[in-house]
């Protein structure tokens, strides 16, 4: 039997979109995040969609973005963006309190919040 990808292990194209509509949801009410915030569009659905098309071939299951958009060169399409420490963490802020509100296996979870902010720590850029 072939091993389960974190994309079916967290439940599929349901969880994800879950998972990333409270993310945004979180950002936007959030006042913690209020800097991150501000570097995104006044109507994040867009900014939704991408992440949600992104995390899905990031996390083994259809690579949407990719077909769509090409190579997600995620660092570069960062850089307009002056990302730093607090940028960073006000990012996993909001994807930690996402994921504290749906039902993911702690272990799974565990191994997200690890990929996830190594992706984010990635992303700074100042
Ligand atoms: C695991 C970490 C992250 C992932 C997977 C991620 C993913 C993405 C993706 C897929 C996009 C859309 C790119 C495009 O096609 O235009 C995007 C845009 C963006 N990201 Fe991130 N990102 C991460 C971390 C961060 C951090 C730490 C910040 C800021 C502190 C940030 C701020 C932004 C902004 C401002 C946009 C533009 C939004 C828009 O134009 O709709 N991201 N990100």
């Amino acid at each position: 039997m072939q091993a389960l990808t974190p994309y079916e292990l967290l439940g599929g194209e349901a969880m994800l979109r879950r998972l990333v509509s409270r993310f945004y949801q979180i950002m936007d009410e959030d006042p913690v995040a209020l800097e991150v915030r501000r570097m995104h569009p006044q109507d994040l659905s867009e900014s939704e969609e991408k992440l949600f098309m992104f995390l899905s071939g990031w996390l083994g299951g259809p690579s949407l973005y990719m077909e769509k958009y090409g190579h997600p060169r995620l660092r570069a399409r960062h850089m307009p963006f002056a990302i730093d420490d607090f940028g960073r963490d006000q990012w996993m802020h909001c994807m930690r309190r996402a994921m504290d509100e749906l039902p993911i296996e702690p272990e799974l979870k565990k191994k997200l919040d690890e990929a996830l902010w190594n992706t984010a720590d990635f992303m700074r850029n100042r």
